[in-house]
This record gives structure tokens, sequence and C-alpha cells, in this order.
């Protein structure tokens, strides 16, 4: 038996429980799965008087003043978008691929990090990665090492202007959240900011909303010594992009309820809510924080078009795109509790389980709370205050998966034992 878990999705494999081997799915998941060009010769010059010039400004006017008049006049805002340079880390990530085709498509000069072997597993070799990632100048490095990140930067010969971090934790595990969440965006933002970035839109998450997990933690931490830099450094601005539920996590049963196995859901299918975004609309969305002010030293929750939809929704919209009689099988949470205790009892004795005690609450977590804005004032989620974006809707990607297969939505698995 193998326990695959990773933020947003927790898949339990058993070779002789068949009914393990079938989805249960909340807001996200699958088998026993929770899912959870350039002007290089201008490039100097615009770079000095761009930091000289934010200077002045943050000395003379007040920090917040200063903020928003360079947001505006920052020198590369006011450039041509083929002279705009644009830094993209995780770009080889399931988001981070598409933000990169959007920004090739609106025009920008995109500088794609990667790693040599990238994609779930390394599965990507560096001419795959060329070849997704067509358009872009792909900079093989790596974000965890910050000198050798710099050095790379600095064998562009030309100075970066925004920089957008779509890293992620392959794993969600406790030490690799830190070291990619943490660690490896706070690189890129020191590397981007040494080589001239006046702006840094991040990918973040919802759920950090409301932070019991360690990789939220790290991705808080971040966000948060983001925002003071943007606070002490006029030349620094933001965007942090929470999105609600990508439309991988919630694909997991599609081809289970099409041939014919019930659909699972924890409690009575109505625990929580979920605005599912696809890649393509979340990639938009994050390329309009390049320029958008609207969107500067914003946090910014976001999720798809039409209503929230609580795993029994998504249920019975799928039976009904397969043609097929609902047939659900309600879990009931306390089973998540009981594997949550047994784990943490189990880390006890076993430190080298921490990762799969994680994983069990991290399974937990998406089983019971929702995708949507947190609203301080009722301490409740909000479908009506929680943004829309786009166009894709979940019932078209069932569609899509009914027809053709969940092939490009795969999850990064890792399993545990
Ligand atoms: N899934 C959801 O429903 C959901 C909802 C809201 C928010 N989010 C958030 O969205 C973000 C991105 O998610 P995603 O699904 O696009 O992530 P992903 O597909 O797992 O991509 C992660 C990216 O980070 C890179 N990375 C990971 N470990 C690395 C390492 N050790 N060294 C260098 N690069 C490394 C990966 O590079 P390689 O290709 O080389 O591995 C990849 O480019 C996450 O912060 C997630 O929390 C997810």
């Amino acid at each position: 038996m193998s326990i695959c878990f990773s933020p947003y999705r927790f898949t339990l494999h058993s070779p002789k429980a068949l009914s393990f081997s079938k989805c249960m799915s909340s807001q996200s998941i699958n088998q026993f799965q929770i899912n959870h060009a350039l002007h290089a010769s201008s490039s100097c010059l615009s770079l000095s008087e761009k930091m000289r010039c934010g200077r002045d400004r943050v000395c003379s006017v007040s920090a917040a003043a200063a903020r928003a008049e360079i947001s505006t006049e920052a020198s590369f805002r006011s450039k041509a978008p083929k002279d705009i340079n644009i830094l993209v880390v995780g770009s080889t990530g399931y988001i981070g691929k598409f933000v990169v085709k959007e920004l090739v498509k609106r025009g920008y000069n995109v500088i794609a990090v990667a790693r040599e072997r990238s994609g779930i597993r390394g599965s990507k070799s560096k001419n795959d990665t060329l070849a997704e990632l067509n358009g872009a100048n792909v900079c093989f490095s790596d974000v965890t090492n910050l000198t050798t990140l710099e050095e790379s930067l600095s064998n562009l010969g030309y100075p970066v202007d925004v920089v957008v971090s779509c890293l992620a934790s392959r794993s969600g595990g406790v030490k690799d959240s830190w070291k990619i969440d943490y660690e490896a965006t706070k690189n890129s933002l020191l590397a981007g900011k040494k080589y001239g970035a006046a702006h840094f839109v991040l990918l973040s998450a919802i759920c950090v909303q409301k932070p019991l997990l360690e990789f939220q933690r790290a991705k808080l931490k971040f966000e948060a010594e983001l925002m003071q830099q943007a606070s002490e450094d006029g030349g620094m601005t933001y965007s942090i992009v929470r999105p609600t539920a990508f439309f991988k996590s919630l694909g997991g049963q599609v081809e289970l309820v099409k041939d014919g196995k019930p659909y699972v859901m924890f409690g009575d299918g109505k625990l929580c809510a979920c605005k599912p975004m696809s890649e393509q609309d979340l990639a938009s969305f994050i390329a309009d924080c390049v320029l958008s002010e609207d969107k500067v030293n914003q946090i910014l929750p976001i999720g798809g078009p039409g209503k929230a939809l609580t795993p029994l929704e998504q249920g019975e919209m799928l039976f009904q795109l397969a043609g097929k009689k609902p047939n659900f099988i309600k879990v009931p949470i306390g089973v998540m509790d009981f594997a949550i205790s047994v784990l943490d009892l189990l880390v006890k004795v076993f430190p080298g389980m921490e990762d799969a005690a994680e994983f069990g609450k991290i399974g937990r977590y998406y089983a019971a709370e929702s995708m949507l804005v947190l609203d301080p004032e009722t301490g409740e989620y909000s479908a009506e205050k929680t943004p829309s974006y786009g166009k894709d809707t979940l019932e078209d990607f069932f569609a899509r998966v009914l027809r053709e297969g969940m092939a490009g939505q795969e999850l990064g698995e890792q399993t545990i034992f």
C-alpha cells in the first residue's frame, strides 16, 4: 500500500482494497485523494536611473504615497512589453508553464528559470523544457542556491524588471515546503532585486488565510517579508495572488465515475466549497498583475467564474455529464481525524515520518476547509466575497476530461510509504 500526498491532493493506493483505489472526493480528492528581447544597450543606464529615481522619491514623500507614485511611474511600467524583462521562477509547474506562455503571448521578454531535470519526478529533459517554454529565454539554474541564481542573472547581461514566482514544493513535505515556498522564493526576490526588479508577483494560495499547515506557514512568512521589503524600499512593489482550487485538484474522480464507480466525498459533501479556476485563467490573471495599477501592493484572492461548488455539487455535475445515475460514498470526517492521531503518535517514535503526519493534516484540511475568502467580520467562508475571474468552467473541464482523459492534469504525487 502506498499513501501519496501533497498539497491539495492525497492518494491512498491499495492493491487489495478496491474501495480505497476508488476516488474519495472532498474539495480536492483523487483516488483516496484529498485534493487536496531586449534593450541590452540601454539596460545599464535605465537600471541605474530607475534606482536613483526610486530612492529620491522615497526620501521626499511618505512611504505609501511613494509606492503609489512609483507603481505608476517606475520605468518598467512605461516601457513597451518587449522591453520589459520578466523573470519567471517555477516556470515548469502546472501554473508556471501557462504563465510563461501568457507572458510570451503578451509580448514580454520572459526569462524562465528551470532545473535541468524538471517536471513531476524530474520527468522532463532540458530539450523537453526548451520545447515546452518555447518563446521564453530558458535559464537553467538553481533557485535553491542564491549564489548560483545570482550568477545566472549576472550572465544574462541585462536587468530584470519583474519577478513572477510560481514556485511550490512538489511534495508539501515539511522541509521541502520551507526550502521552496519560503527560501527559494526569497532567493528569487533577493536575486531579482539585486538585478533591478521593481515588482514581484507571487503565486500564493487562498488557504494561507487559515494557516494550519507547514507549507502555508512557509508561504505566509515569505508574503510578510515581501510586504516588509515593499514598505521599506519604494523601488519594489508586489502583487500577491491567492487562488482557490485548480481544476487538476478536482478532476481525480472523473474517469472513475465514467467507469461506473461511485463518487466519494467527506461528511455530507457540503463541508467545503471552492470556485475552481483553470490554469489559463489564472495565468491570465497573474499576467495582468505585471502592469495593472489596481493590483499593485495588493493581496488578491481569486477564483474562477460561476458560483462556489461543494464536493456534492461537483459530483452531481459529474454524474449528469457522464450520463450516469448519482452514486455517492460518504466518508465520515472522523476517519481522517483517526488517521491523523495515529500518524501523530507514530511520528513521536519515528521522527522520519513527519511528512506522512503532515500529509494527513493536509488531507484533513482540504476535506473540510473551503477555498473561499474567510470573511473577517463573520469568521465564515464567503463565496460572495471571493472575486471571480476568467471564463473556463469546471463543467467544461469535466466534460473535456470525460472525452479526452486527464492528460496534462497530472498531480505531483509523493509516495510516502
Ligand atoms: N492545486 C491547487 O488547487 C492550488 C490552489 C491554490 C493555490 N495553489 C498554489 O499554486 C502554487 C503552484 O502550484 P502548481 O500546481 O503550479 O505547482 P507545481 O506544478 O508543483 O510546480 C512547482 C514549481 O516549483 C518548482 N520547484 C519545486 N521544487 C523545486 C526545487 N527543489 N528546485 C527548483 N524548482 C522547484 C517546480 O520545478 P520542477 O518542474 O523542476 O519540479 C515547478 O516549476 C503553489 O504555491 C500552490 O500552493 C494550488
